[in-house]
């Protein structure tokens, strides 16, 4: 399949149409996998720098409805990759090596995420945009600001992807609580995306779970500092690729099921906070802009942030101490990135 061999143009494509920015990479290719499984996509479009044409014509061979569509850059690709685009994922960028931080990554994945977004502005305005590309704490404050100069910003509808912390908390948890279904238990991560920032509240954790004290510190730890397991497990070959298509998908699952009318999903994310419903107060009490908190997805994407801070433990209230620090920071640094270029 050549690039956007199957591309339909804008005023005959499906409605459900998810775009995977940065679909050759080590996260793009297994979850245009798993969207392409999904009965849910009417069709799904894959852009990159490389390999797209490829990865399109393997992925085009499955037999689920979702049609199958490749860009490059060439051509005018990105147009025509965006153009009517519902939902845009991007996990376009470079990955982590042993001994760096997700912040070593902003140099780079900055500039990919400010152009990627800049195609979304000009070509889909009103799609939902699922910011995975690191350091999210980042990329996504970068997104929204490059979104509301092009005078197109819906903060209900930028997301970062912290599902990820989600997946692991739940992992972690039932791997002490010998729990058979680890997803089963509802784990809240809030704050943002990189070591202190990612703060898990098992105290809040539906069923309740009884984690022993001399094991919480440790447990902790490894929900903020699960990413570099895998980059040094990796040993220079990347981060979390498989385990963050799992997660998401499964964000994305959720989007697209809210959009679709399903009530009472909820799902921590990392969104513009004074552009929720019920951000305000989160907003107030954390300092911070942009903050992962439980959202009730709805038809208009997010529909409410849910304030868990009033209910934390003494525990947790330190933790949180130490990611509002951190995540004030990241978040000047992307904003700065797009009001004062470098
Ligand atoms: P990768 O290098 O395997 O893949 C990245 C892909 O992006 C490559 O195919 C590359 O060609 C493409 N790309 C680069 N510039 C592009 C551009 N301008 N437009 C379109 N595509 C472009 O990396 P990976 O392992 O898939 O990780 C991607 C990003 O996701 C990294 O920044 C990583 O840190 C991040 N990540 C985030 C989470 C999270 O929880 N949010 C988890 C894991 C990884
Ligand atoms: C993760 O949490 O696995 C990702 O953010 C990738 C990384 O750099 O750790």
């Amino acid at each position: 399949m050549k690039a956007g061999e199957l591309f339909r143009g804008a005023k005959t494509r499906t409605d459900r149409c998810i775009v995977v920015a940065g679909a050759s990479g080590g996260i793009g290719q297994p979850l245009s996998l798993l969207l392409k499984a999904s009965p849910l996509i009417d069709e799904l479009a894959l852009y990159d720098v490389v390999n797209t044409p490829g990865v399109g014509a393997d992925l085009s061979h499955i037999s689920s409805p979702a049609k199958v569509t490749a860009f490059l850059p060439k051509e005018d690709g990105m147009k025509h990759a965006f153009t009517g685009a519902d939902i845009v994922v991007i996990p376009a960028g470079i990955p982590r090596k042993p001994g760096m931080t997700r912040d070593d990554l902003f140099k780079i994945n900055a500039g990919i995420v400010r152009d990627l977004v800049k195609g979304c502005a000009e070509n889909c305005p009103n799609a939902y945009l699922l910011i995975i590309s690191n350091p999210v704490n980042s990329t996504v404050p970068i997104a929204a600001e490059v979104l509301k100069a092009a005078k197109v910003f819906d903060p209900k509808k930028l997301f970062g992807v912290t599902t990820l912390d989600v997946v692991r908390a739940e992992t972690f948890v039932a791997e002490i609580t010998g729990q058979k279904n680890p997803a089963a238990t509802t784990i809240p991560v809030i704050g943002g995306h990189s070591g202190e920032t990612i703060v898990p509240l098992f105290s809040l954790a539906k069923p309740s779970v009884n984690i022993p004290a001399d094991k919480l510190d440790a447990l902790t730890n490894r929900v903020q500092f699960g990413g570099d397991e895998v980059v040094k497990a990796k040993d220079g070959a990347g981060s979390a690729t498989l385990s963050m298509a799992y997660a998401g998908f499964r964000f994305a699952e959720n989007v697209i099921k809210a959009v679709k009318g399903e009530s009472g999903i909820v799902a921590p994310t990392y969104v513009y906070l004074p552009g929720v419903d019920g951000g305000d107060e989160i907003q107030k009490a954390t300092g911070c802009d942009f903050f992962s908190v439980p959202v009730e997805l709805g038809p208009g994407g997010a529909k409410k942030a849910i304030n868990v801070l009033k209910d934390v433990n003494d525990y947790e209230k330190k933790l949180l101490a130490k990611c509002y620090e951190g995540l004030t920071g990241n978040i000047s640094k992307g904003i700065e990135f797009i009001q004062n270029p470098p």
